[in-house]
């Protein structure tokens, strides 16, 4: 989208769209690119930016700028984020703009100055609560912190229902179109992609936020990536069960085998846990995509880590993905491990001490030397039974 789109009149869609990224963080995979959305608001009697563009976008956001004001006419830039994929045009801005104040939280004026080496005098802190008077209509402040930094904030418009929450409720997509309504299937499965590596280790947050908004009237979503969401209802319905819960009747297996041992313990588990009914996802970690291990843990009851041991511990493709569990803070709390070796072993005790550390409830892991016997399947089976219960019992 190359040029301004008036959400609703007197507030503009100025962002970037980025077709090309496809990976952010070098963690997250963005198979459809994705968005960095800013916003012009404007009252009779002053404008506001909200947010800007990743470094690389400047000209094309002051651009689109231009198309409905002269940039030097913004009075306010609000930074509800410092992230650089949503600051990195700040600099341009505020010498653009060079009468405008920065608006953010306390801890949001350091990062500004750390970040992007604006001078505290240039500066406008604001706490819950506190509003800007533009002349007709009102942007109001709302901590948000811890989504996903500390000094994150959101902003919300009164009179219009728009809601400014920066990376909170976003998804990585890019799209020719606008609205979620008109963007289609994709949104949602991508929401929670985001969700998972981005806002899950700050779960409670989430939940605390989205009690805020619950007493708003919130008619327009619009976050810092991806669609602009005009029919709010349903992803803030979703995401307060991606939050908060209730988990699914759902294990998710993550593995990696050298020579079929561990694989075909795996079969073993899976098919205990199919054979109670409740639903498997397997993931083999060397092909797997771990953003999709994440957004499949946002929701499961269970984890289960097969690896076979390498050099003493585990296979390295394993002990990634279960660091990465580690940090991302999935709220099903039930986990076994299994794997095989070819004479010490090991693996299987680093990974659930590993799990345990997290807060997983680890059970005895099944680990066996070469390929697996008749009493070894019938291990790793007991052991599918053994997650299956605590699954079947909440
Ligand atoms: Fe999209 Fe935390 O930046």
């Amino acid at each position: 989208m190359s040029k301004a789109i008036e959400i609703v009149p007197g507030i503009f869609w100025v962002g970037a769209t980025d077709w090309h990224r496809r990976v952010f963080d070098r963690f997250l995979s963005l198979p459809y690119g994705t968005s960095y959305n800013a916003y012009l608001v404007r009252g009779s009697q002053k404008t506001v930016l909200v947010d800007t563009v990743a470094r690389g976008f400047e000209d094309l956001l002051l651009e689109k700028i231009g198309r409905v004001l002269d940039p030097a006419g913004i009075d306010y830039l609000v930074m509800n984020h410092a992230e650089p994929d949503h600051g990195g045009a700040i600099p341009r801005v505020m010498a653009a703009a060079p009468q405008a104040r920065l608006v953010t939280t306390k801890r949001g004026v350091e990062m500004a100055g750390m970040f992007y080496n604006i001078p505290v005098e240039r500066c406008q802190a604001v706490a819950e609560g506190d509003t800007l008077d533009l002349g007709g209509r009102t942007l109001q402040f709302l901590d948000t912190p811890w989504l996903h930094w500390p000094e994150t904030m959101s902003t919300y418009c009164p009179q219009e229902g728009a809601l400014f929450p920066c990376d909170f409720l976003g998804a990585h997509l890019a799209s020719d179109k606008l609205f979620a309504d008109e963007v289609g299937e994709l949104v949602m499965p991508e929401a929670k992609r985001y969700y998972a590596a981005i806002m899950m280790p700050f779960a409670s947050r989430a939940v605390r936020t989205l009690d805020k908004l619950q007493a708003l009237d919130l008619r327009i979503v619009a976050p810092s990536h991806g669609p602009v969401h005009r029919e709010p209802r349903r992803l803030l319905e979703v995401q307060r069960k991606w939050a908060g819960g209730p988990l699914e009747m759902k294990v998710v297996i993550i593995y990696a085998t050298m020579y079929g041992s561990t694989e075909a313990l795996k079969g073993a588990v899976v098919g205990a846990l199919s054979a109670r009914g409740i639903e498997t996802i397997e993931y083999d970690l060397g092909v797997a995509d771990l953003s999709h291990v994440a957004a499949d843990l946002v929701d499961a009851r269970a984890l289960v880590v097969g690896s076979p041991t390498v050099l003493g511990g585990p296979h390295p493709l394993v002990l990634s993905a279960v660091e990465t569990v580690r940090i991302l803070r999935p709220p099903g709390k039930t986990a076994a491990v299994f794997g095989s070796s070819g004479w010490g072993g090991g693996a299987a005790a680093y990974l659930k001490a590993r799990l345990e550390s997290a807060g997983y409830q680890v059970l005895d892991p099944v680990e066996i030397k070469g390929p697996p016997r008749p009493a070894d399947l019938e291990a790793a089976w007991a052991l599918g039974q053994q997650v299956a219960e605590r699954v079947l019992g909440g």
